[in-house]
């Protein structure tokens, strides 16, 4: 397998700039995720890596070998698309054949990969079918058979799932990641779910806006958002946000009407932040506190409404105009309308600046 390294990627379409400079750096055996909204450049980068665009500017490496200029056919990759674009006039033995076919492997030399990639897969029993006759996760195993029998140096897949139904979308993604780990297979994967995002890349890349907002680890980019754009793209439901302004003392953000919230955070901090100015405060559900009576900087709300989610509920509190959501245990139901202490976890609590956008801490 190999490594895949962008510096300074661009891609324009006439007027349109759909990738606006990024860097990324994908280790051998490594499982990256471009992970973003719609239009905001996964599938321009990831063509761009296959050759199947032209850059505008920017380079381009594998194995860390500049291939900003080769034709795909020379990258040595292999694309996997959300479309499985099998051959339907083609028995699976014979789809899976074809990539190695068009090079000219020896005859022996197809056999082998082919029943090797089918077994991995599990679709040996398929062999002789044509397309139409296989399910969708059975064609989706089919088109990744394909790019397995090439061996290629790295794979390069844009949504694979999209077209499956929920059920087997889950079952797919610990699938493709238990497969991409035995194969130890350098892989490029694109998608706009979140889910998918964190629970099979080793590493996310989070696009806005055809710019990268933030590279890392699931759990980095999940604890530690480094702006306003990923603490609210990554999360369900997302992190809570509380505008306000900050106190004389620094001790608070007074929120509409009478209502302050103390800010959990460290006098570093604090010192560093201007008195009233605008900030914004986040929470994720899960790191808010509730109690029946007032502990230590927790705010007075009122439930508004639960939802029961089966493993846990959501509790929707009323703070002030604002609703928070908090992540309890399904066995919480409190009424409508019960008044309730909330807290927020110290460590685990935000900080943005609403012009920049930027986290604070
Ligand atoms: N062939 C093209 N011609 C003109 N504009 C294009 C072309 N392909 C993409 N774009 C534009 O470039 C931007 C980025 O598109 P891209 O397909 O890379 O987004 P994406 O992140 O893959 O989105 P999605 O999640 O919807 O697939 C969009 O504004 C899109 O309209
Ligand atoms: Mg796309």
């Amino acid at each position: 397998m190999g490594s895949v390294k962008v510096q300074g990627l661009v891609k324009r379409y006439g007027e349109v700039l759909a990738v606006a400079g990024v860097d990324m750096d994908v280790k051998d055996k490594e499982f990256v995720v471009l992970l973003g909204p719609s239009g905001s450049g996964k599938t321009s980068t990831l063509r761009c890596v296959a050759g199947l665009e032209g850059v505008s500017g920017g380079k381009v490496f594998i194995d860390d070998r500049e291939v900003t200029y080769l034709p795909p056919a020379d990258r040595d990759i292999a694309f996997v698309f959300q479309s499985y674009a099998l051959y339907p006039h083609l028995s699976v033995y014979e789809n899976l054949a074809f990539p190695l076919k068009a090079v000219r492997a020896p005859k022996t030399d197809i056999e082998e990969r082919v029943n090797q990639a089918a077994e991995t897969l599990r679709i040996t029993r398929l062999l002789a079918r044509k397309p139409t006759q296989l399910s969708g996760g059975e064609q989706q195993r089919v088109a990744l058979g394909r790019a397995i029998v090439r061996r290629p140096k790295a794979f390069l897949m844009d949504e694979p799932l999209t077209n499956l139904d929920a059920q087997l979308r889950t079952i797919m993604r610990a699938e493709l990641k238990r497969l991409q780990t035995d194969l130890g297979a350098t892989t490029l994967y694109v998608t706009h779910d979140q889910l998918e995002a964190m629970s099979m890349g080793d590493q996310i890349v989070v696009f806005n806006e055809g710019k990268i907002q933030q590279t890392g680890s699931p759990m980095e980019v999940y604890n530690t958002p480094a702006n306003l754009f990923v603490a609210s793209f990554i999360g369900s439901p997302p992190m809570n946000f509380i505008k306000g302004s900050l106190s004389e003392n620094r001790s608070s953000l007074q929120l509409e009407a009478s209502l302050s919230l103390p800010l959990p955070f460290s006098n570093a901090i604090l010192q560093a932040l201007e008195p009233g100015g605008n900030y914004i405060f986040g929470a994720r559900p899960e790191d808010v506190h509730l109690s029946d009576e007032p502990t230590e900087r927790s705010l007075r709300a009122e439930v508004y409404v639960v939802e029961p989610l089966g493993a846990e509920n959501i509790v929707n509190l009323k703070l002030g105009e604002q609703i928070v959501k908090v992540r309890t245990s399904p066995t919480f139901v409190p009424p409508i309308g019960q008044q309730l202490w909330a807290s927020f976890d110290p460590d685990r609590s935000h900080l943005f600046d609403p012009k920049s956008e930027e986290a604070l801490r």
